[in-house]
């Protein structure tokens, strides 16, 4: 069965993006799409070193778990980052670990292109827009679908839990979700 991986960018036990993405998963898989959802809470992720080891091994070489992450993406059909936003763009972690897959990806097999999906970014009141054109970035250099919605894919949410008050913005997660599993069962036809 085809299968999305969701990875969250926030370090926070209850997290908002988190819980956006768990409604994004959800969503996926009611149109017949499985989902993991892999967090970046309690790891360490380092920057790209621009080693270019991967060219020979196949994947990243820095010792922080990312490396077990894209062996998951690699066998995925879909690739969905949310990420907190922090002074108006993502937070660091979720940018260092998608220039890192990215890099793999284009170093090695390639193994993003044509995957469906696309960012979602949740704040407490602003930088949404800018923190979704950073990571969107990461979408069509390597080859991939972005799924689109009617709106843009970001919650408006700022203490623990409130993100499922953003009814908009939960609705647009919805039919994001929809859609990228519309479009990855078209492209398995
Ligand atoms: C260091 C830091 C910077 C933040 N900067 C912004 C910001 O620029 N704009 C905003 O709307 N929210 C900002 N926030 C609030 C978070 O985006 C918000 O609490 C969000 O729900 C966190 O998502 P999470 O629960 O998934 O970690 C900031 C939070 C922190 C810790």
């Amino acid at each position: 069965m085809a299968k999305v991986i969701l990875l969250c960018g926030s370090p926070r036990e209850n997290s908002n993006t988190l819980d956006v993405l768990d409604v994004c998963a959800r969503e996926i898989e009611k149109n017949g799409v499985e989902t993991e959802i892999i967090s970046l809470r309690g790891k360490n992720i380092q920057s790209c070193k621009a080693c270019l080891s991967c060219r020979d091994t196949g994947n990243c070489i820095l010792n922080d778990g990312l490396d077990e992450i894209i062996d998951k993406i690699r066998e995925a059909d879909g690739f969905i980052p949310g990420a907190p936003v922090y002074f108006g763009t993502a937070r660091g972690d979720i940018m260092a670990a998608l220039q890192r897959i990215g890099k793999v990806s284009r170093d090695t097999d390639k193994f993003l292109t044509w995957m469906v999906g696309g960012p979602i970014a949740v704040g407490r009141r602003g930088g949404q827009t800018l923190t979704l054109q950073e990571m969107t970035m990461f979408f069509p250099i390597n080859n991939m679908i972005i799924a689109g919605s009617n709106y843009w894919n970001m919650v408006v949410a700022g203490a623990e839990g409130t993100a499922f008050e953003d009814t908009e913005g939960i609705q647009t997660i919805k039919l994001f979700a929809e859609n990228v599993a519309k479009i990855i069962k078209k492209l398995g036809d």
